[in-house]
């Protein structure tokens, strides 16, 4: 069995071919895959039809699993696993979301550019996305590298930025687009943890931003001139010329590195048609102020 991996659009995106994810993987495979994450950043497994235990034992090859999905209403899930996000518009009994339900208001918080869980206090290293059920226009999700965001950031910027301290939250991220109604106890469990914004990605050795919608505050600074800078980092990492757009197709698997990019969903019909993505997401070894910057 021969592995390839075509790039895609852009450098950090590839095409990975020769691989049946429904059966274990060898070391082989495993390795190739884990050396091409090194190199690229996102990988895309096209024509998987896979089921959650499936998509679940291949993340599992590359780390720990997250404890818990960060949402909110989580005792109305939909999938069998705990472990597993629901990133559908679809309810417990599979029925389209309420415009006014509160998962739907909670969920817009996904098109803003993030990285999943940075809002954790160890935050993720993988995401695998799996795509079940697709709407016949729309729901894209872009991709952008934050190595390279940092190799194009001019020299005064990077040594403005390097050793900043950021705090992430989930209520940072909703606040943004107005949603601010939260329990006591989400407000505690969706508590500010600080993260490095520049880190050291170990598979490449190359040095990244790690930004986030979730970011709202920068230790020491005010919290206007903190967003303002936060702001000019994400678009100066997000040109269209630097972003991988997915279009998804049913069986597609989007597998990315939440260490070194930054992605963001987009919008459709939520209302009229059903889409129904499943995300395995795997922890970091630390937290980045634990780790070497
Ligand atoms: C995610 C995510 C965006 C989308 O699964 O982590 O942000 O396009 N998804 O649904
Ligand atoms: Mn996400």
């Amino acid at each position: 069995m021969s592995f390839t991996f075509k790039p895609l659009h852009s450098i950090f995106t590839a095409e990975a071919e020769g691989f049946d994810l429904r059966r274990p993987l060898g070391a082989e495979a495993l390795d190739a895959v884990t050396a091409a994450m090194d190199r690229y950043a996102v990988l895309v497994f096209r024509g998987q039809d896979i089921d959650d235990d499936q998509q679940l034992a291949f993340g599992l090859n590359f780390g720990p699993l997250e404890a818990e999905p960060a949402t909110v209403e989580l005792h109305r899930r939909r999938l069998k696993h705990a472990r597993m996000n629901d990133i559908s518009n679809l309810d417990e009994q599979g029925r389209i979301l309420a415009a006014d339900d509160r998962r739907r208001m909670f969920n817009l918080g996904n098109r803003l550019w993030h990285s999943d869980s940075s809002f954790k206090a160890t935050p993720s290293k993988y995401s695998l996305l799996h795509a079940r059920v697709v709407p016949s226009a729309g729901g894209e999700t872009e991709f952008a590298d934050m190595r390279h965001a940092w190799d194009t950031l001019p020299a005064p910027l990077q040594a403005r930025v390097e050793a900043l301290v950021c705090e992430h939250s989930l209520l940072f991220s909703r606040a943004q687009l107005g949603f601010a109604e939260f329990t006591e106890a989400e407000r505690e469990r969706f508590a500010p943890v600080p993260q490095r914004l520049v880190r050291r990605h170990p598979g490449s050795g190359r040095r990244s931003l790690f930004l986030s919608s979730h970011i709202g505050r920068i230790v020491g600074w005010p919290v206007p001139e903190a967003l303002m800078l936060i702001r000019d980092l994400i678009e100066h990492a997000t040109p269209r010329e630097a972003v991988y757009v997915h279009r998804w197709r049913v069986g597609d698997l989007v597998m990315w590195d939440n260490r070194c990019t930054l992605h963001r969903g987009r919008g459709y019909d939520d209302q009229a048609e059903a889409r129904d993505l499943r995300r395995v997401t795997l922890m970091d070894v630390a937290p980045t102020l634990e780790q070497a910057a």
